[in-house]
């Protein structure tokens, strides 16, 4: 069984696909510099799969560690989830947005061809696909164009270093994994979306505006030309999106492979509202406000590829998803009374 790194592996999506990877036998270890995760997840995933991973608090920013790490790991991938993620902070401070999440890769792109690590995941953003003719996105779409920040830019740009570096390296397997909209936490409530500091994506807004720690959602504009008039975007499960990671890990082939995970559906903020209030049986206060700068009215994808290759599709809906974030909201206060 193949031996996996898990950059970023303490955070949202990480940890989930740590989980699914130990479940399917993996041995797993991690590196994080725990800038948005807590160390407690290793418990956390500890309790889940029975088995702890090995983790290395360090940042990918230094290369001397990241050597270190490599020399005892002897790891036959890697799975790159490490990176600064939000999009409005990356506006006001893009150098270091393209400096952690540029640089990082490059320091580990340099380690892995030192010591013969020869496949790589990377967590690439439907972003990418920058604003396109069709709300409907497949792989085969030009990118990195109208990419409207730079957090958006360091996933085209990392897309394309890794693209060259394929050229230069043949031999080498790098999948790029086009995530779009994940949510949802894993089903026993112990792990889910917990990120430092103030979110910026819908449903950890949600999630705060559930809990009392934010007063009332804004919905960014009710008059966009979808059917009632809030933007349309492709939620997918945190634990289909881990899946979609077990499954481009057995896929791998020389070479580049991209591929879209997500839905295939569309869902409006409305949708999410009303979903959420379902599953929590409360009303969740919110109010309509001004349009966001560079958002979409719509965008989903195209999953096909992924389905046709990896064997893989979502299972899971919009009302779990839900379900298991109400279920994780409640264990983490449970958890601190
Ligand atoms: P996250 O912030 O929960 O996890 C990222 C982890 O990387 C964090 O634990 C953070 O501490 C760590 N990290 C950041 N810079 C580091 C560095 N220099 N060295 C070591 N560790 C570092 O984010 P997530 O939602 O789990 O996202 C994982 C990846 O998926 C990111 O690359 C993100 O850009 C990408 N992605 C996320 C979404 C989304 O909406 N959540 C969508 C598309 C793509
Ligand atoms: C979803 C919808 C908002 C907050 C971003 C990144 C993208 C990717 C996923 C990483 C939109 C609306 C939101 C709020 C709102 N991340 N909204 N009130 O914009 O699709 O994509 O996250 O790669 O790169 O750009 O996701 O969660 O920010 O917004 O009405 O307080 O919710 O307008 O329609 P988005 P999001």
């Amino acid at each position: 069984m193949k031996k996996i790194l898990a950059t970023g592996g303490t955070g949202y999506i990480g940890s989930h696909t740590v989980v699914e990877l130990i479940n399917r036998g993996y041995e797993v270890e991690i590196i994080d510099n725990l800038f948005n995760s807590k160390i407690t997840v290793l418990n956390q995933i500890e309790k889940i799969t029975g088995k702890r991973p090995k983790f290395f608090e360090a940042d990918l920013l230094d290369a001397e560690k990241l050597d270190e790490i490599f020399q005892q790991g002897n790891y036959d991938a890697v799975i790159h989830f490490a990176g600064l993620k939000a999009v409005g902070e990356s506006v006001e401070k893009p150098i270091l947005y393209y400096h952690n999440n540029l640089d990082s890769t490059l320091n580990l792109l340099d380690v892995m061809g030192k010591y013969g690590v020869k496949e790589l995941i990377f967590s690439s953003s439907a972003t990418v696909y920058g604003e396109q003719d069709t709300p409907a996105c497949v792989e085969t779409m030009k990118t990195g164009g109208a990419i409207t920040n730079p957090y958006g830019r360091t996933k085209y740009f990392i897309e394309e270093i890794i693209k060259d570096y394929v050229v230069a390296y043949p031999d080498f397997n790098a999948t790029l994994l086009r995530y779009f909209n994940p949510i949802g936490a894993h089903e026993s409530g112990l792990i889910g979306e917990d990120p430092n500091g103030i979110p910026n994506n819908l449903m950890p807004i949600i999630m705060r505006v559930a809990d009392g720690r934010i007063e009332k959602l804004q919905v960014y504009g009710d008059d966009y030309p979808t059917e009632d008039g809030t933007c349309r975007r492709d939620y997918i499960h945190v634990v289909d999106l881990a899946k979609g990671h077990v499954a481009a890990l057995e896929h791998m082939k020389p070479g580049v492979s991209i591929y879209n995970l997500g839905t295939g559906k569309a869902t409006s903020v409305k949708e999410m509202i009303a979903a959420f209030e379902k599953a929590s049986g409360r009303e969740l206060p919110h109010e309509f406000t001004a349009r966001r700068a560079g958002d979409l009215a719509e965008m989903y994808a195209d999953p096909s590829k992924a389905k046709a290759e990896l064997g893989w599709q979502t299972e899971l809906t919009i009302d779990d998803a839900m379900r298991d974030t109400i279920n994780y909201l409640n264990k983490a206060k449970e958890s601190n009374v």
